[in-house]
């Protein structure tokens, strides 16, 4: 039997953001949402669904679809705004302090609201992090953003970023994280930890590849009567630090993915996913798509 009542919407676990903020642990991701326009209503509905199973934080980016993923993300959250924490980035090209302040204004006029509640640097680029810092600080006193953070961005670059004067003020790092993409437990995650910083666990399915076909995650799905989807979400959630944000397009997956909330792993689920996809001995370069 799968399980797939989720949790009533308010019993949705939380994460801590730095400053506090208790934001939902699991949300919904929109990457190739947006890009075919006959499928737009469709993609609205699985993230309004989404949204009423409580999965209301929800991502999305200005490169996705070229703008397209926002507007979907805008029909979805029409009416129920105020129940999101909408998650939006920046292209690294637009991360100058000119480029952000025009890059947002567009963002925020697809998505058809008047602030992001986390808006984040979606990787770095030639732009000076201290430009980039003081734009997302400027978009914040005038509150068209709530908050600022940053994605796939290693170690070494949070410390960089750290240093600057208003670098603390970052909310999050999202980052490439599944049971085959483990390296960041060497020393990104003890770093964001020590900063009491959550990450965001991007690709958190394996993009429904090789990840959902794994033998252990099969044996430990069967023990919960569940699927190896609600077991790579719940993996991505155990140590309670980090924000899951799964892409669903279809009823049946958005209604798995919200009741993967209520999934939790034992000390020997966790130690056959360990067996067969071991966590990191050595410092790995950072994993990106
Ligand atoms: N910051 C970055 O650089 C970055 C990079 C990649 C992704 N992201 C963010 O992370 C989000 C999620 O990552 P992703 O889209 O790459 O991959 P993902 O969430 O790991 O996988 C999405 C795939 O899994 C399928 N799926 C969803 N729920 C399922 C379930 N319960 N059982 C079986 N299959 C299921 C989806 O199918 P259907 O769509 O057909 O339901 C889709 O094909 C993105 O949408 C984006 O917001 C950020």
């Amino acid at each position: 039997m799968i399980p797939t009542d989720p949790l009533p919407t308010d019993r949705m676990p939380t994460v801590a953001l730095p400053a506090g903020t208790a934001v939902p642990a699991l949300g919904q991701g929109p990457w190739h949402m947006g890009e075919v326009r006959a499928r737009a209503a469709a993609e609205a509905a699985a993230l309004r669904d989404g949204i009423d199973r409580g999965l209301t934080l929800i991502d999305t980016a200005e490169m996705y679809g070229d703008g397209g993923a926002e507007r979907v993300v805008a029909q979805a959250i029409a009416g129920v705004r105020d129940r999101v924490f909408l998650v939006s980035k920046v292209l690294p090209q637009n991360a100058s302090a000119a480029g952000l302040a025009k890059a947002c204004a567009a963002s925020l006029q697809r998505l058809g609201t008047d602030r992001i509640d986390l808006y984040l640097l979606h990787w770095r680029g030639s732009h000076t992090l201290a430009e980039t810092v003081a734009g997302f600080e400027r978009l914040r006193a005038a509150g068209q953003i709530l908050r600022w953070g940053v994605s796939n961005f290693d170690t070494d670059d949070m410390t960089e970023l750290a240093a600057l004067p208003a670098g603390a003020a970052c909310a999050t790092n999202q980052v490439l994280y599944h049971p085959d993409h483990r390296g960041i437990e060497f020393d990104l995650l003890p770093w964001c930890r020590a900063h009491r910083m959550p990450i965001m666990a991007y690709s958190p399915l394996g993009q429904a590849g090789r990840l959902l076909r794994s033998p252990a995650l099969g044996a430990v799905a069967r023990r919960h009567g569940a699927t190896p989807a609600q077991v790579a979400i719940a993996w991505s959630r155990r140590a309670g630090a980090t924000i899951a944000i799964p892409k669903a397009a279809t009823p049946e997956h958005v209604r798995q993915n919200a009741a993967a909330a209520a999934i939790v792993l034992t000390p020997a689920d966790l130690a056959e996913i360990d067996a067969a996809h071991p966590p990191p001995r050595r410092k790995q370069p950072l994993g990106m798509l």
